[in-house]
């Protein structure tokens, strides 16, 4: 069955700090969201691509992506999730959503590749790209320790089975629809797409992904995804 790709891109990139959202800067020449859409475009498993664009959005008409045939544009909401919605409920039924930030440029055409075979898996409804956590991990307290202005460790989480949850997340279309709209509904903390289909109930894959394919958040992140890109045009 035919695969589309949803990209969230209706952000303001409040944490980079810069003159415009994050998607909208350049690197390379291309702005970020450039070269999201020229990877997924790529691949020869993806048809078309919908991306949720804010309405108070000035940079996209520019870019000489919103005259590709193969994208789709839709209104963004006020969290990615919203923005995921509206760019869902507009797909056929029978196709599955690839869903993928704007902002992480980097991902290669081999782990999307990887991340479609959950497709003929029938254990999982779907699956999300992800990396193991490297550092050892610590539950923080609550509240700060007397007199001091850092909290404390209550105790070392397990390392043993974190991931780091990344995109792309692939599903069902007709059953993210359902689970992203219900999860909203209850006001559960859809902050992935996977949350979603977990809270419904499903079956998740965890496909270990290259963790070159970050999310760009902070400034440093941009030299860091400048170096990526170029390793990948090798
Ligand atoms: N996004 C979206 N609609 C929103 C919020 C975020 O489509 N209402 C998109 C962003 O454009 C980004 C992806 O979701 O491609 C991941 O979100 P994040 O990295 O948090 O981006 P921003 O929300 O733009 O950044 P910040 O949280 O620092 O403001
Ligand atoms: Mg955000």
């Amino acid at each position: 069955s035919s695969v589309v790709a949803v990209i969230p891109a209706a952000g303001i990139g409040s944490r980079m700090q810069a003159d415009r959202p994050k998607q909208y800067l350049t690197l390379q020449g291309k702005t970020i969201l450039e070269h999201t859409v020229e990877i997924l475009l790529n691949h020869h498993a993806i048809d078309y691509l919908v991306i949720a664009i804010s309405p108070h959005d000035t940079y996209f008409p520019s870019l000489a992506i919103a005259n590709n045939p193969k994208v789709k544009v839709v209104e963004g909401g006020n969290e990615r999730a919203d923005s995921v919605l509206n760019a869902v409920n507009t797909l056929p039924e029978n196709t599955w959503a690839l869903v993928h930030d704007a902002a992480r440029p980097c991902v290669s055409t081999h782990d999307i590749t990887q991340l479609l075979t959950v497709m003929d898996n029938e254990q999982v409804a779907g699956g999300i790209l992800a990396s193991r956590v490297r550092d050892t991990m610590k539950r923080g307290a609550d509240s700060q320790a007397a007199n001091a202005n850092f909290p404390t460790v209550l105790h070392t989480e397990s390392r043993e089975n974190l991931w780091h949850a990344l995109t792309p997340q692939l599903f069902p279309t007709t059953l993210l629809k359902n689970a992203l709209y219900d999860g909203l509904a209850a006001g559960a903390s859809i902050t992935d797409e996977a949350s979603a289909i977990e809270y419904s109930g499903h079956k998740v894959a965890l496909i270990d992904s290259d963790p070159a394919n970050i999310k760009i958040t902070h400034p440093g992140d941009l030299p860091l995804a400048d170096f990526y890109l170029h390793q990948r045009q090798k």
